[in-house]
């Protein structure tokens, strides 16, 4: 012992960073902060790592040996040692415990097992155990890979285990930069049929489709390991398909995905991803609800079913006919689905039965079966009672099960056309309906599933990328004509606009930008796909994109309506527009804006709002778009592409002309600005009066600073309009447009005091850029001087 202990010393280099050359520590012995433990073949690598990377919170952990950023295990995630040098050793119970300087303990292996002679060995599947050191590793007393972090290494597994009574689960972590423990969680349940489930908290947020014996469905992959014998272990794991690193993350949005090093290109390459977006999204279509997802998702029901509103088929769907458990009932096939959810209450398996039919029959409850082939047991029954949810088409013909939906008499007396009408015509009138209501995802991504199988790895069904927004050009130049001049709509800051008609029926609107590198395509698309995920019923809804030979497109629901400005600034039409509408345009607007700033994930600043982009559907509500673009774009381009529209006469912002200097409140300008133009008819830039030189916000400023206000308000409303209101409206663009980012108020207030009646108003004081009639050449001048920023103008399109 003593002379093993000496040998180990001598090894232990004095610099930092160093690894130690051997995968065990053994008793008596540790490590400290400056050292590390390598496994045999040198492929895992255990040591401490400090996050954020100059901070002091300093963590155990284990990483692909040479690939220290991406951790894939954390001692003492929740418990970092701060300020001081950490050391892993034994206790006297042989339990592994981490300390700092003057012995606190942050972390233990917490094995309520006396270990005499411990070591603790770094394995080459990266699991860390504590044993004996007369046993083998078989025989550990704790490991690692029972306690898992965010990561799922090949080997390790997912699941009950009943010999430790763990529940094994990926945890998310709070932040990419901090480990602690998120609020995602990412396993097998095991309370039903088991399934792979991603929870937040104790909810689900989406699942794959329950297995037994030997995989998911009827895909069983070769590359997965799937364990289910209830009184032993029910778990999941995957195989190490291509012996390099390879990693499952659950990251802290919610989606699981899973890496492959390429040695080659020295970075990690996806293999696939498993997301809750679409028809994975566990509440989109509710009970009784059916998802269906050809080209985006949408809702219909089961067999039997109607949908319950209209307007949100998240409150799922109702059954048509209320006879059940009456004579001449039966049951509807519904082919290739994926299974409804299931937990113990809410299904029953039978092993050994024949006749599934009688079986659900039996109980006036059951409200749907579907049958099974148990790999050594032979047929079973599975029966649902209580709910059906989370049931949708599988992705691939052939690869799902059926499910024998329960129907009144009534039901089954409808023509077999019924089955067909189910398939095809539901979901495409609901895709016509959805676009009204509930947002929807393009499906499918060829080129990358092409990619994931030349790395060897095979996907199974549930586990195929749902948010795939990439579409194939081929789709496109078939949907606008091949971009026919029929087809365009209009000439958008960022490039053309085309109508198109997707074969689905769906119209949506093709924008074409303008070349860019291919130079951070990566991230663009990372954009295009965050960006996407923005939802709210103000806000245009990006479906898609494809990238073709120099070319961007992206792919948005059609507006029919046009946008505000084709409304707003032509005398006839202008008209249609009445106080009401004017107010719900301009709340909507506001709506949108906040949840931009504030509610959305990213927190993004629109750059460029003006009335030209803002679109108005079949009802005249309107959709903010292009929103994002210039995140996309401007920060990129900026300050090499001086041809890039970054802003737009008359809306933007003084700090915004004079520093290039944007923020939230340079939105809240615009606002400010497109608000006052609704309320008068009238364009800021341009604005034209006989008697001064002012534009429009001037022009307001003056005739609010003579008591005239409401002869801003556009004539063509008569008295449409209660005068308090009006003032109120005013009063708010004033304040929105105010010299100083500092005194505009942030989007949530301003939808506030819209809103409100008895919300106090302040008090405005002179707006930006209200006297001076720029000329396009005098800003151009102006920035010739400032350096650093470059930023284009550009008409707002007249
Ligand atoms: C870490 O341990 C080595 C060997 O015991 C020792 O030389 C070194 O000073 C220690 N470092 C710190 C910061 O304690
Ligand atoms: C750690 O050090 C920082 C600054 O050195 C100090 O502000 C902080 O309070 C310390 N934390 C603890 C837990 O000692
Ligand atoms: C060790 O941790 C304890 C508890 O957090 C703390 O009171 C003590 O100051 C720490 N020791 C050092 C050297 O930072
Ligand atoms: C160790 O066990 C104790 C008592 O059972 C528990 O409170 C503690 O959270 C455990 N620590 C770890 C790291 O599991
Ligand atoms: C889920 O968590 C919430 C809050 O943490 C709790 O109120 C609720 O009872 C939990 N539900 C179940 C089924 O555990
Ligand atoms: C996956 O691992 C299991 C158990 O180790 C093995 O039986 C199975 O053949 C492996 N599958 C593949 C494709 O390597
Ligand atoms: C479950 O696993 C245990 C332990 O390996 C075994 O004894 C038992 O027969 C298994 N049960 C089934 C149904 O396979
Ligand atoms: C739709 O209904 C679900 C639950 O029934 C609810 O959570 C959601 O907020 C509703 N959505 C809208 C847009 O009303």
């Amino acid at each position: 012992m003593t002379s093993n202990h000496f040998f180990f010393l001598c090894l232990i280099p004095l610099f930092f960073g160093h690894s130690i050359a051997v995968d065990v520590l053994k008793a008596d012995q540790s490590i400290n902060h400056t050292q590390a433990i390598v496994s045999a073949a040198e492929k895992f690598e255990l040591g401490f790592f400090t996050q954020p990377k100059s901070s002091n919170f300093m963590y155990l952990g284990i990483w692909y040996k040479g690939l220290p950023d991406y951790v894939v295990w954390v001692a003492n995630r929740d418990n970092p040692v701060l300020n001081s040098s950490a050391t892993l050793k034994f206790n006297t119970h042989g339990n592994l415990i981490l300390v700092n300087q003057t012995g606190q303990v942050f972390w233990s292996s917490n094995s309520t097992r006396t270990v005499l002679y411990p070591i603790a060995q770094l394995l080459d599947t990266g699991n860390f155990l504590l044993r004996e050191s007369n046993s083998g590793p078989e025989n550990y007393v704790w490991q690692s890979f029972d306690y898992p972090f965010d990561t799922l290494l090949p080997g390790m597994k997912l699941g009950w285990d009943s010999k430790t009574g763990l529940n094994r689960k990926l945890t998310s972590r709070r932040s990419q930069t901090d480990p602690s423990s998120g609020d995602l969680s990412y396993g097998v349940n095991t309370d039903g049929l088991p399934q792979l489930v991603v929870w937040k908290g104790n909810q689900t947020m989406f699942r794959g489709g329950p297995w037994y014996g030997d995989g998911f469905s009827r895909v069983r992959s070769k590359r997965a390991n799937y364990i289910y014998n209830a009184s032993f272990e029910i778990s999941y794991s995957i195989n190490d398909s291509n012996n390099g690193p390879s990693r499952a993350v659950l990251d802290s949005i919610g989606s699981v995905i899973y890496y492959v090093w390429t040695g080659g290109d020295k970075k990690w390459e996806i293999a696939y991803t498993f997301e809750g977006s679409g028809c994975n999204d566990y509440e989109l279509c509710g009970n009784f609800g059916l998802c269906s997802s050809v080209l985006v998702a949408s809702c219909g029901c089961l067999d039997g079913f109607e949908q319950k509103s209209a307007q949100n088929f998240s409150d799922g769907c109702v059954r048509k006919d209320e006879k059940i458990c009456r004579e001449g009932e039966g049951f509807r096939k519904i082919s290739d689905v994926k299974w409804p959810d299931s937990t113990k209450k809410s299904v029953r398996l039978k092993v050994g039965i024949q006749n599934c039919e009688t079986e659900c029959l039996k109980d006036c409850f059951c409200l749907a079966y579907g049958k099974l082939e148990i790999p050594d047991i032979g047929p079973a029954c599975v029966t649902w009672f209580d709910k059906l949810i989370d049931v949708r088409f599988v992705r691939d013909v052939g690869t799902g099960d059926d499910l024998f939906v329960r129907v009144a008499a009534s039901e089954l007396e409808r023509s077999e056309r019924k089955s067909i009408i189910v398939l095809v015509v539901v979901p495409i009138i609901s895709v016509l309906i959805f676009l009204a209501s509930i947002s929807f995802y393009i499906v499918r991504n060829v080129r990358r599933r092409a990619k994931a199988a030349d790395n060897g790895v095979t996907i199974t069904e549930e586990l195929i990328h749902e948010n795939e927004l990439e579409m194939p050009i081929a789709v496109i130049e078939a949907a606008t004509n091949n971009f026919s001049i029929s087809n365009k709509i209009g000439e958008g800051g960022f490039g053309p606009v085309y109508k198109g008609r997707l074969s689905s029926g769906q119209e949506i609107a093709v924008k074409k930008l303008a070349e860019r590198s291919r130079q951070g395509m990566e991230e663009f698309k990372n954009e295009v796909h965050f960006i996407s995920q923005l939802q709210h019923r103000n806000l245009v809804k990006l479906l898609g994109f494809c990238i073709h030979e120099e070319e961007i497109l992206l792919i948005y629901e059609y507006m029919p309506n046009k946008s505000l400005d084709y409304f707003l600034f032509e005398d006839r039409r202008r008209s249609l527009l009445d106080w009401q509408m004017r107010i719900d345009i301009i709340i909507g607007i506001a709506r949108g804006l906040l949840y931009l700033h504030r509610d959305s994930r990213l927190r993004i600043i629109h750059r460029d709002l003006k009335a030209a982009n803002i679109l108005l559907d079949s009802e005249m509500k309107p959709k903010i778009s292009d929103f994002g673009i210039a995140r996309m774009f401007g920060e990129y381009q900026m300050e090499t592409k001086t041809d890039r529209v970054v802003g737009t006469y008359g809306y933007m912002s003084p700090e915004y002309i004079m520093e290039g200097c944007f923020s939230f409140k340079s939105d809240v300008y615009s606002f400010g600005v497109i608000l006052l133009e609704i309320v008068s008819g009238k364009r800021n830039h341009g604005f034209f009066h006989s008697e001064h030189q002012l534009n429009l916000l001037g022009h307001a400023w003056k005739l609010w600073n003579e008591g005239k206000t409401l002869k801003l308000i556009d004539g063509v409303l008569g008295d449409q309009f209660q005068e308090l209101e009006a003032l109120k409206y005013i009063n708010v663009g004033l304040l929105c447009v105010q010299a100083r980012p500092k005194e505009r108020p942030i989007m949530s207030y301003v939808l506030s005091m819209l809103e409100n009646d008895n919300m106090p108003l302040i008090h405005p004081k002179e707006p930006g850029f209200y006297g001076e009639r720029f000329v396009l050449s005098d800003i151009n001048s102006l920035f010739s001087t400032s350096n650093n920023v470059t930023i284009t103008l550009l008409d707002d399109g007249r």
